[in-house]
């Protein structure tokens, strides 16, 4: 096969490297439409995470490169704090919805999401890396979480970072059978856990991008960041 290059340097190189450019585009802008449109269907199953989702995957990226992420990374981490469960879609909703405690056996198979999630973005070309963040996100810092066990720095920081958004979002997020907590709440749940459940440098980096962000999110939401939303 010819590379870019030998391509772009023969006779009728401009052509043919505008045409590969012109598919690469097209590429990224039909990847685009499958994501929003996994998205939709998270929204359509009752899955998403509300109003808060765009500004929490955006929050994701602002932990990122405040951690030193490269940019080149962001996408696949953007990815994944969007579509890190949509693994759920495999899951019943008699489980999904239960309003009471899991049984053990319906815990198992809760905890089977990630790995759901995985199996779905890994086949979208292009996703590989977002699809072993999403297979990771419910790891825990200390090395009790799911599916692999990972401790640590073994689990990748992308993935660290979706777990912190994620578990704000969950515990801010009102539910048919509970009121979401309020940011301060949340926050103090989060920061009690960093070490081990969550990453503490991670839990630091976002509660300090939250407190400058806070107002505007909860003020899109009609409501006070220390009010029962
Ligand atoms: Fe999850």
């Amino acid at each position: 096969m010819l590379s870019l290059n030998e391509i772009s340097s023969g006779p009728s190189g401009g052509s043919a490297w505008l045409r590969v450019k012109e598919l690469e585009q097209q590429q990224h802008s039909l990847l685009k439409s499958v994501i929003c449109g996994f998205n939709q269907l998270l929204d359509l199953r009752d899955l998403g995470t509300g109003v808060h989702s765009t500004r929490l995957a955006e929050w994701a990226l602002r932990v990122a490169r405040k951690l030193g992420i490269p940019e080149t990374d962001l996408y696949q981490l953007e990815v994944a704090a969007l579509l890190h469960d949509i693994g759920k879609i495999g899951i019943p909703d008699s489980i999904l919805k239960k309003e009471g405690k899991l049984t053990d056996g319906e815990r198992e198979l809760m905890n089977k999401h990630p790995e759901y999630s995985w199996s779905i973005l890994r086949l979208l070309p292009g996703l590989e890396k977002a699809s072993l963040y999403a297979l990771h996100h419910h790891e825990s810092f200390d090395g009790v979480g799911y599916p692999a066990g990972l401790k640590g720095e073994e689990i990748p920081i992308e993935s660290r970072i979706v777990s912190v958004i994620d578990a704000y979002d969950a515990m801010v997020s009102n539910r048919c059978y509970r009121r979401g907590l309020s940011h301060d709440d949340a926050v103090r749940r989060l920061v009690e856990n960093g070490g081990t459940q969550f990453d503490p440098v991670v839990v630091q980096t976002f509660v300090e991008i939250a407190k400058e962000e806070v107002a505007d999110v909860f003020a899109a939401t009609g409501v006070g960041p220390t009010a029962v939303i």
